[in-house]
């Protein structure tokens, strides 16, 4: 019997797509509907209701608009078996884009800046997509650039275009939003998230406003590239938001308000979640409830305050989130 070739054994990207819409069912069928937690803080005083998106299947928020994508490309007929799935990403979305595409049979390519962190790479790898990575020197427009140059010259590229296609809000409006209107008893004070896209802002800010109009929606960014309250976008330890510009879905997000988080504030309370709550997350949700944490103690006990843990700590071993602190080395 002929051995089986190397290639084969320990093949390291899809070389060519072998669409098949009716394989990906299972994957597809355990994105979303992901449970919302009432956390109760203290000494704060404070219960936060925070969607866990955590626990999609590539274990992200990026799941949703992976998977609303391309479902609505292959509807649209905008993919053939020769296609390849192409976006820039700061990581959660290539992860998710690239779980799709293994799926459902796409060649996938990712454009990642060379800064994210080692976890997000190889999880891309091992879903067989192909990776480049860029040098962004914080402008991740670079990489924006590059996946546009790279489609108009191949026309097999297909461009999810996160950071600026309305469906990314539109499936958290009727997703995301949705299911925290099912699973928080109203009613809704404030909302409370980062942006990377702006998606999540966009979407959820608009299905919580339409049920609840006194409803306040708050921008959390980073206290080191708060753009938003018209800062200079410096550099900062919060994986996955805040990329360096206003990105083109959050202009129509109904923001309210900014709050600033420090990265230290946001690897620590992502500690605190693990420690005191048992829940793994990564550095945006610790930024995310922090954030909420301070609006809870401008907005009193008015109503419910919403917010959303993005990933998964595991994403995060190489990064500040597991350096040894005092605690880690004393254990
Ligand atoms: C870890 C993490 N948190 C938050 C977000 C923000 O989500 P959105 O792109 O919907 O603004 C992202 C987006 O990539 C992310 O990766």
């Amino acid at each position: 019997m002929n051995q089986p070739s190397a290639d084969y054994l320990h093949p390291r990207v899809r070389s060519s797509s072998h669409p098949d819409p009716g394989r990906c069912a299972a994957v597809l069928s355990l994105i979303g509907n992901t449970p919302t937690a009432a956390l109760h803080f203290e000494p704060e005083g404070v219960t936060l209701y925070a969607k866990c998106e955590f626990l999609n299947p590539s274990g992200s928020i990026k799941d949703r608009f992976a998977g609303a994508v391309i479902t609505d490309a292959e509807r649209q007929g905008l993919l053939r078996p020769d296609s390849i799935i192409l976006e820039c990403t700061s990581g959660n979305t290539g992860i998710a884009l690239s779980m799709i595409g293994a799926a459902k049979g796409y060649r996938v390519t990712i454009l990642m800046s060379a800064e994210a962190s080692q976890e997000r790479r190889r999880l891309i790898r091992q879903l067989g997509a192909e990776l480049i990575l860029f040098k962004s020197e914080g402008r991740y427009q670079t990489g924006i650039n590059l996946s546009r140059e790279m489609a108009a010259k191949d026309g097999r590229y297909f461009l999810p275009r996160q950071f600026e296609n309305p469906l990314n809000a539109e499936d958290h409006e009727h997703s995301t939003g949705q299911e925290i209107l099912r699973q928080v008893p109203g009613p809704i004070a404030a909302v409370v998230a980062g942006y990377g896209t702006g998606g999540t802002l966009a979407g959820v800010g608009r299905a919580v406003k339409q049920r609840y109009p006194k409803a306040k929606i708050f921008a959390m960014e980073p206290a080191e590239a708060a753009l938003l309250c018209g800062e200079m976008p410096c550099c900062h330890r919060i994986e996955g938001v805040a990329d360096g510009f206003i990105p083109e879905l959050l202009r129509s997000a109904p923001i309210d308000g900014e709050v600033k988080v420090t990265s230290a504030e946001a690897v620590a309370m992502a500690r605190r979640l693990s420690r005191e709550f048992g829940l793994l997350v990564g550095t945006s949700s610790g930024a995310n409830v922090t954030a909420a944490l301070k609006c809870a103690r401008e907005l009193g006990s008015a109503g419910k305050i919403v917010t959303l843990l993005c990933d998964r700590a595991e994403r995060y071993f190489s990064t500040s989130l597991f350096e040894n602190d005092e605690s880690n080395s004393a254990g």
